[in-house]
């Protein structure tokens, strides 16, 4: 297979691979690049829906989103997007029409950060991209992210928890919880320790993280404020994806945010995501002795 990398700091193009029809080798050396480069595109791939999750699950169980999931699953079964055609629980559909209101995703984040075990990797397979060339992807690292603070900010933030609610999210698409509704929300440290690394990572983003535990609201909202500019503005800890017909995606969802660009209003998008259980859900870097 033939290597790319995007940027020096994310990211990898992956050519000549075909991954409907994958050797152990071949598996095993994807596995290295996503950990080595976190966001890896494979172009040109003719994948069926079994065999796109047939991949994914080189990685780990399949994610069903809570939108998919009844209440006593910790889900509330709605459609997000009104137009989904599939009922596999297992695929999160992003399809977006000319005159859709809005696109999945469109600010900085890490899919369903609510979870308890957020999903470890999204893969997104994109079978209809816009004809006006528009709808990348932008991704960013947060081992970088994180690198980048002061030692003071990091010593502060190594020791927080911050709360992540599914609602946030539910409401950027107009969609309020009815009574008996459940979806997820969870505490989670806002410095994590990569299961697979061990490297630090930021882990709080917009669209999930409500506040950060233990301190007033006003001194949690300057700090995730802060922290959000911080990323959106620094093109240094970013990359971005142009998709072309059947392009596959995969990002890891824990040192990883991404955030869909809509300048595509008048044309059509589609895509067909899974997302890939993780064994534990994040565990902080520090650990107090
Ligand atoms: C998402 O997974 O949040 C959407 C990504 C995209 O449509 O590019």
């Amino acid at each position: 297979m033939l290597v790319t990398p995007i940027t020096p700091i994310i990211g990898a193009e992956i050519n000549d691979i075909c991954l409907a029809n994958l050797s152990n080798d071949e598996v095993a050396h994807i596995k290295e690049l996503f950990i080595q480069h976190m966001v890896l595109v494979f172009r040109d791939q003719e994948l069926t829906r079994e065999q796109h999750k047939a991949f994914s699950r080189n990685f780990g169980e399949l994610h069903i989103h809570p939108s998919k999931r009844s209440a006593k699953g910790g889900g509330m079964q709605t459609k997000l997007n009104k137009s989904e055609v599939s009922d596999d629980p297992e695929l999160f559909i992003i399809d977006t029409k000319p005159d859709s209101k809005q696109s999945n995703g469109e600010a900085w984040h890490s899919d369903v950060s609510c979870e308890e075990i957020p999903p470890l990797a999204s893969l997104l397979y994109v079978t209809k991209t816009p004809e006006n060339d528009g709808g990348d992807t932008m991704f960013a690292n947060m081992y970088e992210a994180y690198d980048a603070l002061s030692d003071d900010l990091k010593n502060l933030l190594m020791r927080k928890y911050a709360f992540h609610d599914g609602e946030i999210d539910l409401r950027n698409y107009g969609i309020k919880l009815k009574p008996g509704q459940l979806y997820p929300k969870a505490s989670h440290p806002v410095i994590p320790a990569h299961p697979e690394t061990n490297r630090p990572y930021l882990f709080v983003n917009g669209s999930f993280t409500s506040h950060i535990e233990g301190i007033a609201k006003w001194e949690s909202d300057m700090l995730l404020q802060g922290l959000y500019r911080f990323v959106a503005a620094s093109p240094k800890l970013q990359c971005r994806v142009k998709w072309h017909k059947n392009t596959l995606t995969m990002w890891d969802n824990r040192c990883v945010q991404h955030h869909a660009i809509r300048d595509y209003v008048g044309y059509s998008r589609y895509g067909e995501r899974v997302s890939v259980l993780a064994e534990q859900g994040p565990q902080a870097f520090f650990q107090d002795q």
